[in-house]
């Protein structure tokens, strides 16, 4: 884990989302599922973002302009700096034999970086089912390969196969509910304000089998049961 200053190099728009590129330079990118505490220009606090796209000498975060620290994230411009603190958390355990990843909304973030690690040593890439709210949202899809799409009023649990096979998701709250009542050994990437990331805090504390957890150390991925 590393807090380090790293230039942006793009940031487009996707639906409405904005998918921000910084220079990778040596930062270790951890596993999908780990997150980094993002420092918004002019924000106290920094923001946890899930690493979304890995490439060469990039990595990128898909952000949901939803706050102030957010909106802030999504305005930087290509050659302003930003600092970056992880890889944090615990990500998905990539030892699976029949991944389904299943995401909703802005909860697809870490999905194409999952995609593309699932899919070493495989002809394809892993199937996925992905929930939004509007068409709009829905053009993030764009980003997942192999992906099964739906809007509402459809929810992801619908189009769910009778044997998911190793289920990964990440997405809002009572959809991961729902998918925790169906797949007792699905992993799922929970969230809660963060503050620290790094387990200092204990503003992201959860109570998990009766007792209460920090989901920065704990998770965010966590078994289903
Ligand atoms: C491990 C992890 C990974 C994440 N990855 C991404 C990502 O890849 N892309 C992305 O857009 N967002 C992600 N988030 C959520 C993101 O960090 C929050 O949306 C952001 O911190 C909100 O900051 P803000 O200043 O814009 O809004 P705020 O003003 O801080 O929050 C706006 C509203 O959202 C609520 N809220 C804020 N944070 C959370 C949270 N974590 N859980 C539930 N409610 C919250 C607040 O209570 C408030 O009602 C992640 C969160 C976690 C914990
Ligand atoms: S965010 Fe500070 S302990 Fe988890």
């Amino acid at each position: 884990m590393r807090r380090e200053l790293r230039k942006v190099t793009g940031a487009e728009q996707v639906g409405p989302y904005t998918l921000l590129r910084v220079k990778r330079g040596g930062l270790d990118v951890g596993v999908p599922g780990q997150f980094f505490m993002l420092e918004a220009p002019g924000r106290l606090l920094p923001r946890p973002m899930s690493v979304c796209l890995v490439a060469a000498g990039e990595l990128a975060f898909l952000i949901d302009p939803i706050g102030p620290g957010t909106r802030a994230l999504c305005a930087l411009e290509r050659g302003e700096e930003l600092h970056v603190l992880g890889p944090l958390g615990n990500g998905f355990d990539l030892d699976v034999e029949r991944p389904l990843l299943v995401g909703g909304g802005i909860g697809i973030a870490p999905l194409p970086f999952l995609s593309a690690r699932l899919s070493h040593g495989r002809l394809d890439s892993p199937p996925a089912i992905l929930g939004f709210r509007s068409d709009w949202h829905a053009e993030a899809a764009s980003l997942v390969p192999n992906a099964e799409v739906c809007v509402e009023p459809t929810y992801v649990t619908e189009l769910l196969p009778d044997d998911p096979g190793d289920l990964l998701a990440c997405g809002p709250e009572p959809m991961l509910s729902a998918l925790r009542a169906r797949v007792p050994d699905a992993q799922l990437a929970w969230e809660a304000p963060m503050a620290c990331g790094y387990g200092a805090c204990y503003g992201c504390a959860v109570e998990i089998d009766g007792e209460l957890k920090r989901l920065c150390v704990e998770g965010p991925v966590l078994r289903a049961a």
